[in-house]
């Protein structure tokens, strides 16, 4: 065999090597988060007065409200149920609030089809001072898989600010994931400060916060909407943008999101945050109380029309096509070739949408459906309704035969 040829073999091999680990690294993350996570979270409602009673009775109710059939699946606790570290440094829960550990905890969701979220923190402490999993983080992610963690929500707190320290921390928390035997899904939270969607997929995270902590009121939801809404660019199956918790149902109660300066919203705002975040692919991670849910959060939330543009299996977030003091106008194409339309009055008057289906690059007629109503529109190439102050139309539209 000469030289030339040798290194052409060896050039080969090294190509497949690569190739082959790239591929096997793509195929990883796909099988991660392939439509947005869905489930409930401790946080907005409860803060870190939380236990393992009280979850008992949320997964009791996420299963008899219908919120698990519906795709919620996920029970996610945030901060708050750390108990520091025994004498072999492994974390522990705090036995007065979680007694009978985390592991039962998981065995008791799996059993009702509900996955296990935890969370910490790239730093020390976590946000409210609990223990965290800078230079544990190996150790940790052993703890949480066998504990049967199914997803870890990594706040930022307590850690330098340079993008450049958050990305090495993110990513030795991934691979420490990555090599823990489990799939478990990373959510990074960094409040989208140093600008995630350009880092996060490659750090190894599935979704990614783009926005501070949202609060139970309509200026918190616009501005969230706001910074969200042009990010469609970087959301894919296993990678998404994240605007923080649907405060559907959080009704104006206390809780961190009600003292921060919310004070709650109407059933139409409520009603604009879901089909908002369903545009956007968000995940659809609900924070209310679900033992004590009225009939409009029910409503709102369990749409499964909503639910369904929300998870669609193309994955695409919708792109902003219109975006004027007045109207906001998304489009979201589907895996079916449907269309989604979310159309949102920002303004505090009702006003007529006159829209043509041509202007948003839809051209010919389409069966529009309403998502709210579960009613067909007649076959149009244009929508002309009123809509409310505050309210979005979420619309799924059909090409005419
Ligand atoms: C940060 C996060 C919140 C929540 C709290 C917990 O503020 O952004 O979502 O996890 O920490 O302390």
């Amino acid at each position: 065999m000469n030289n030339k040829f040798r290194l052409l073999i060896l050039w080969i091999t090294c190509f497949q090597f690569f190739s082959g680990s790239a591929q096997e690294t793509n195929n990883y993350k796909a099988k991660l988060a392939p439509t947005p996570p869905m489930g409930w979270m401790t946080w907005n409602f409860f803060g870190t007065n939380i236990n393992e009673k009280m979850i008992h009775e949320m997964a009791d109710a996420m299963v008899h409200s219908g919120m698990v059939k519906a795709g919620y699946n996920h029970i996610m606790i945030d901060d708050g149920w750390q108990g520091g570290r025994d004498n072999k440094n492994n974390m522990i829960p705090d036995p007065e609030k979680f007694p009978s550990g985390i592991k039962a905890l998981a065995d008791y969701l799996h059993a009702k089809g509900i996955l296990l979220g935890i969370y910490s923190d790239a730093a020390q402490l976590t946000c409210a001072g609990y223990t965290a999993s800078l230079g544990f983080e190996d150790q940790d992610a052993k703890t949480f898989a066998s504990w049967g963690v199914d997803y870890l929500k990594y706040d930022y707190c307590h850690a330098p600010e340079d993008s450049f320290t958050a990305k090495i921390r993110y990513k030795k928390m991934a691979d420490a994931l990555r090599k823990s035997g489990r799939d478990i899904v990373f959510s990074i939270c960094e409040w989208g400060g140093r600008q995630p969607w350009f880092w996060a997929a490659e750090a190894g995270g599935q979704l990614w916060r783009t926005t501070d902590d949202i609060r139970d009121s309509w200026k918190s939801l616009m501005y969230n909407m706001e910074i969200n809404a042009d990010l469609d660019r970087y959301s894919s199956p296993g990678h998404w943008n994240d605007p923080d918790m649907l405060i559907v149902g959080l009704d104006g109660n206390k809780g961190p999101s009600g003292d921060l300066g919310g004070k709650g919203c109407s059933a139409i705002e409520y009603q604009s945050a879901m089909s908002l975040w369903c545009i956007m692919a968000s995940p659809l991670i609900a924070t209310h109380d679900v033992r004590n849910m009225s009939d409009d959060t029910k409503r709102i939330l369990l749409n499964p029309e909503a639910i369904a543009i929300d998870q669609d299996v193309l994955g695409l977030q919708g792109s902003r096509k219109i975006n004027t003091k007045t109207w906001n106008v998304f489009v979201k194409p589907l895996a079916n070739g449907d269309y989604a339309i979310a159309i949102l009055n920002k303004s505090n008057e009702s006003q007529e949408a006159d829209l043509n289906f041509k202007d948003l690059g839809l051209e010919g007629n389409f069966v529009a459906r309403d998502i709210w109503q579960y009613k067909d529109l007649a076959e149009k190439s244009t929508f002309h309704a009123l809509v409310l102050s505050h309210e979005t139309k979420l619309l799924r539209l059909r090409k005419a035969p």
